[in-house]
């Protein structure tokens, strides 16, 4: 068995796969992981034959959280020296759109990973929670933000406060993941979902995923003014001019990403 806790294999269709490797720990995240995961998204990002990034874990678990056993002796100031919480930064700095393949424990650290992607395919295996009060604190990597943004303050209370967890069909029911698939398939459709996107005009993608991720951070007004920027800007494109022709020609469009 590899014993890299992060592996990365270029698939056909523009995929990059990436998987979270350390089983036995149920893929718990500690800093080395997350720095190989922050590298790998990078490399993918800045690869032109990459269009769409698919991250997983395995059957039992996508990950149940930041690693305990490295945590337990940390300080506030090892904390904020060691840059933690930083490392899940980086994923939001991805250009290029990203997918959680999510089977078994998506649990604190790892429920926060496959929140800070853009789309979540789960297996009908997968648990979502942010079990930290249980340890005495509270999610530290965007799951009292991004959990309640996702699925309202209510069920963010009880999930939070109160270690509620999430079947798959709950997580789809209040809108936290875009599909459930059976669980010999969740990545099969993660990979394919990713590669009908890596065939998409490559520009009009990158903007689109920033502007919908935009809506939570911006006013209306600034968010709408951001999209009509954006939608300005592809008119600059060779892609929006291919589109439009191929629209009118009744053939397929050829995307350049120029
Ligand atoms: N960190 C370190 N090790 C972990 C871990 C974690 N988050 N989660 C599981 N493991 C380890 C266990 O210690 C165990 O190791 P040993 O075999 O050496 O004892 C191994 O993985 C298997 O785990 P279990 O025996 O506990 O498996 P289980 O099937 O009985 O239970 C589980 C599964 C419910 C997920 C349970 O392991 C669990 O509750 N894990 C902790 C979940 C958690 O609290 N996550 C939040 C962490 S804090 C955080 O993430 C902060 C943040 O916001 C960034």
């Amino acid at each position: 068995m590899d014993e890299r806790p992060v592996l990365t294999e270029k698939l056909e269709g523009g995929v990059g796969l990436i998987r979270l490797n350390r089983p036995k720990q149920l893929n718990a995240l500690n800093r080395q992981v997350l720095a190989l995961l922050a590298e790998a998204l990078e490399r993918f990002d800045d690869d032109e034959e990459v269009g769409c990034i698919v991250i997983t874990g395995d059957e039992r678990a996508f990950a149940a959280g930041a690693d305990i056993r490295e945590m337990a002796e940390a300080t506030p100031v090892t904390m904020l020296q060691e840059g933690f919480i930083d490392l899940f930064d980086r994923l939001r700095t991805v250009r290029k759109p990203v997918i959680a393949a999510v089977s078994g424990w998506a649990l604190g650290g790892g429920c926060e990973l496959a929140m800070a992607c853009d789309m979540i395919v789960a297996s009908e295996t997968a648990r979502f929670g942010q079990p930290e009060i249980n340890l005495g604190i509270i999610p530290g990597a965007g799951g009292t933000q991004r959990l309640t943004r996702a699925v309202g303050k209510a069920l963010a209370m009880e999930i939070v406060l109160n270690d509620r967890r999430l079947t798959a069909q709950e997580a789809l029911q209040y809108g936290l993941v875009n599909r459930v698939a059976p669980a010999d398939r969740y990545l099969e459709e993660a990979i394919q979902l990713a590669r009908e996107i890596a065939a998409r005009a490559p520009v009009a993608v990158q903007l689109a995923k920033e502007a919908v991720n935009k809506a939570h951070e911006l006013s209306l007004s600034e968010g709408l003014a951001f999209e009509r920027r954006s939608f300005y800007f592809l008119f600059a494109t060779e892609d929006q001019k291919e589109g439009m022709r191929a629209f009118l020609e009744k053939r397929r469009a050829r995307w350049t990403g120029r």
